[in-house]
């Protein structure tokens, strides 16, 4: 299985986002917390280490380069005491320009970590700066250098677009400098105004302006081309690698195989069950915690119905370019697609006659226009 690990902290928020996550916390708090993951990971250990080994670890956030080196080493160790982990698993670790040093770099590869995660997300100063990033793009240059010079195969970079204020020729300035860099992975995510940020309050107010759909999906498909122009290969909707290199642990997530996810709010899906840990930080990492709930503590649980694997089968593997393997669904759910379907069918297969979806024996995949309103067409799917 995979093992998510969820890091809540940064140092502080920026504008736009609502990932679980919290900034000015101490170096005190982040101790408490690690007590308490590594508590979780024994109480896991029992449950699952003997059932599962584990080939895919992602340490997430958050900003898990911004607390000490010495804590993710104790967090590897802590994984490596409960769980079987495979020799030549992919281990990743989120992190952010201006947080890397030498000395913790080279204590992640001693602690086995082998692709890094830098989000970048735009290399023009001045949006960084309306997006409350920590880091100009010289920073983040300065940290992918380290990270190669220390010895870092396996990189990827996050970048946004559609982010107010930006044109399409600073977006593509931003792609082609990254792509210039090499890196193995790169992410590119249409920023969402998230209720609750302060760009959703800003927008409201008028202060910032969203960019237009039309050239939201302009940017998108402009940006898919000039990666796959560089040989890259765009193998999930916001996601694109060199050969070989696609994230091991992210593909389960749209494979719908099992991960176990720990840490603050960090969902997992074992043996057809989704389950969540507490959001509450001050929950989480409260003394004795563990021992009270038996090593785990667990804030929802549900058993899917066949009907919810269904849906979450072909939601999360239709975000890969290939789509979904139709013999596979098969044999999952004794029945054809067209046959879990068969009282929308016709509507889903208007979408086929339209060019939207291509569907082949033993596959069915959204084309690149099908994309653009594939969170229309998924929702008949549910
Ligand atoms: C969990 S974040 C952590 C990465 C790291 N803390 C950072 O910010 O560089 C993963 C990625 O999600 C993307 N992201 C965050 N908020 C977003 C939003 N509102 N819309 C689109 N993408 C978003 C960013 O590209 C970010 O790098
Ligand atoms: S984008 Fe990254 S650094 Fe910014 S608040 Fe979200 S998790 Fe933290």
């Amino acid at each position: 299985m995979g093992l998510y690990i969820h890091i809540p902290f940064c140092m502080r928020k920026c504008n736009y986002c609502d990932f679980l996550s919290f900034g000015g916390v101490s170096e005190e708090e982040h101790k408490a917390y690690f007590l308490s993951l590594l508590h979780g990971i024994k109480g896991y250990d029992e449950i699952y280490s003997n059932k599962y080994y584990v080939d895919s670890i992602f340490i997430g956030g958050g900003t898990p380069s911004m607390v000490e080196a010495g804590l993710i080493e104790e967090l590897m160790a802590g994984i490596h005491d409960s769980f079987i982990v495979d020799q030549n698993a992919e281990i990743s670790i989120e992190t952010n320009p201006k947080t890397l040093t030498k000395k913790k770099l080279n204590t992640y590869l001693e602690a086995g970590i082998n692709r890094l995660s830098i989000g970048a997300q735009s290399f023009n100063d001045a949006l960084l700066h309306t997006m409350g990033r920590i880091h100009s793009a010289e920073d983040f240059l300065d940290n992918y250098t380290l990270a190669r010079e220390c010895g870092f195969r396996n990189i990827n970079i996050d970048l946004m677009f559609a982010i107010p204020g930006q044109r399409m020729s600073v977006w593509m300035d931003t792609l082609e400098r990254a792509i210039g860099l090499e890196p193995e992975h790169l992410s590119f995510y249409s920023l969402q105004m998230e209720e609750g940020t302060p760009f959703y309050s800003m927008s409201k107010a008028g202060s910032i302006t969203e960019i237009e759909d039309a050239l939201d999906r302009n940017m998108y498909h402009s940006g898919v081309k000039a990666l796959k122009n560089s040989g890259y290969q765009h193998y999930e909707i916001s996601n694109a690698a060199k050969e070989g290199y696609q994230c091991r642990h992210n593909l389960k997530y749209w494979s719908m195989e099992d991960y176990l996810g720990l840490g603050l709010g960090a969902h997992s899906f074992i043996d057809g069950v989704r389950f969540s840990q507490t959001e509450e930080l001050t929950a989480y990492t409260r003394e004795g915690i563990w021992e009270e709930k038996g090593g785990a503590i667990v804030a929802w649980e549900q058993k899917n119905t066949r009907q919810d694997n269904i849906s979450e089968y072909i939601i999360t593997g239709m975000r890969k370019l290939d789509g979904l393997n139709l013999i596979d669904f098969e044999r999952r759910f004794g029945q054809t697609i067209e046959g879990a379907f068969k009282a929308n069918w016709n509507s889903l297969q208007k979408y086929i006659d339209d060019d939207y979806i291509v569907k082949t024996a033993g596959n069915m995949r959204f084309t690149m226009k099908g994309i653009d309103i594939s969170n229309r067409i998924l929702t008949e799917f549910v």
